[in-house]
């Protein structure tokens, strides 16, 4: 291993992180009804943190109440958010992690059921799913509103004093639909060629960044090609809006790959760090996450020319990933593990509840 793993790496705003590992956003259902960030929110963040993780991400926070998606979802669209928020800013730097804030709009994926509105997106669509709701085509004030959310949400998370943001454009939600060749059909200045639907994601990128300090990180998240919820992504369009992005003035792009052991489905000879490194300037990060499980896997992702090793499942199995990476005998757990063993992990009944739809993280003794 080149041990560039645990090595600190400077940011171009000048913070530090102390290593390479960052524990990817998770979403875990734990903040109250009003999207207020819960005690067991916090402890399973600051317990990775304490583990040694570089940066610490919260999961997918809603920044408009017409944007929630998941039941316990985190919020970051009002005042009365914002005290938690900053014990939890507080909790994640005080184990020396950068802590970031990851920022959502569900779009078609906010039920009525949670919003208590009809959904909307790019354009009105339909999927073949029971639960499926026909969204609304946006109107330019939906746009307009989503944008400053946006940009408020921004603005409160820097004051709560996390290091930065992510906006989320990967997954197939709000800025997802919009990049989408099928799910948006628009015909105004946000749909049609790939420079109107990568609109709303550079738009809301230039406003976080004028919006914010300096020293504050704006970076964002995108899906390079379809899969899952994600659809109508095109690799050669993933290259462009990550250039793009990078000329808007985000710190970092961080890449959702699902396998990292697979090339693109596109170009099947050609796995997609290297694609994507080379569309980045040199001085903005490449985060990668997906199947990640022990430090040489990561490692390898780092000579594929990736900055920072996102974790998932490994990370909630492993809350002392980064501490124990340095062991070359290192095995992580894989699991599944009983609700009392994920407790012990800082892993609440409630995340516990979540994440018994994978199989391979839950077990009942
Ligand atoms: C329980 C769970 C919740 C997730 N929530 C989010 C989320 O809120 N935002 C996001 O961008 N990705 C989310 N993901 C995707 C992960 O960030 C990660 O990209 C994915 O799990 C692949 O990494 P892994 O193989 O290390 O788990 C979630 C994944 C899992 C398993």
């Amino acid at each position: 291993m080149s041990g560039a793993l645990l090595s600190p790496i400077r940011l171009r705003n000048g913070l530090v992180a102390r290593n390479r590992v960052w524990l990817a956003p998770l979403t875990n259902q734990q903040s109250e009804a009003d999207g207020v960030c819960s005690p067991a929110e916090q402890r399973w963040l600051e317990r990775r943190a304490e583990g040694g993780f570089g940066v610490v991400e919260t999961c997918a926070a809603h920044i408009a109440p017409d944007g929630q998606g998941f039941d316990g979802q985190l919020g970051v669209w009002g005042d009365h958010q914002l005290p938690r928020l900053r014990e939890l800013a507080a909790g994640i730097a005080r184990a020396g992690a950068i802590g970031l804030v990851q920022l959502y709009h569900g779009g078609v994926r906010s039920p009525s059921r949670l919003t208590g509105r009809r959904p909307w997106s790019a354009s009105s669509f339909t999927e073949a799913r029971p639960e499926f709701e026909v969204p609304r085509a946006a109107d330019v004030r939906d746009i307009e509103a989503a944008i400053d959310a946006f940009e408020q949400a921004a603005r409160r998370t820097a004051a709560a004093g996390f290091h930065g943001v992510e906006l989320h454009g990967a997954h197939g939600y709000l800025f997802g639909q919009f990049l989408s060749s099928t799910m948006n059909q628009r015909t105004d200045e946000w749909g049609g060629s790939f420079a109107n639907r990568a609109r709303l994601i550079r738009t809301v990128a230039r406003r976080v960044r004028a919006a914010t300090p300096a020293g504050f990180l704006v970076g964002a998240r995108i899906s390079p090609e379809d899969f899952g919820y994600a659809r109508g992504l095109d690799l050669d369009e993933s290259l462009q809006l990550a250039a793009w992005l990078a000329e808007d003035g985000v710190d970092f792009l961080h890449v959702s790959l699902w396998d990292t052991t697979r090339n693109t489905a596109k170009r099947p000879d050609q796995h997609p760090i290297p694609l994507f490194r080379a569309a980045l300037p040199a001085d903005v990060p490449l985060v990668v996450a997906g199947n990640i499980w022990t430090p040489a896997d990561a490692e390898l992702q780092l000579e594929r020319g990736a900055d920072f090793v996102a974790l998932g499942k490994v990370a909630i199995l492993n809350p002392d990933w980064p501490l124990r990476a340095a062991d070359p005998s290192y095995q992580p757990e894989r699991g599944p593990l009983t609700p009392a063993q994920l407790h012990d992990l800082a892993i609440s009944p409630t995340f516990v509840d979540y994440l018994r739809r994978f199989k391979t993280i839950v077990r009942d003794a």
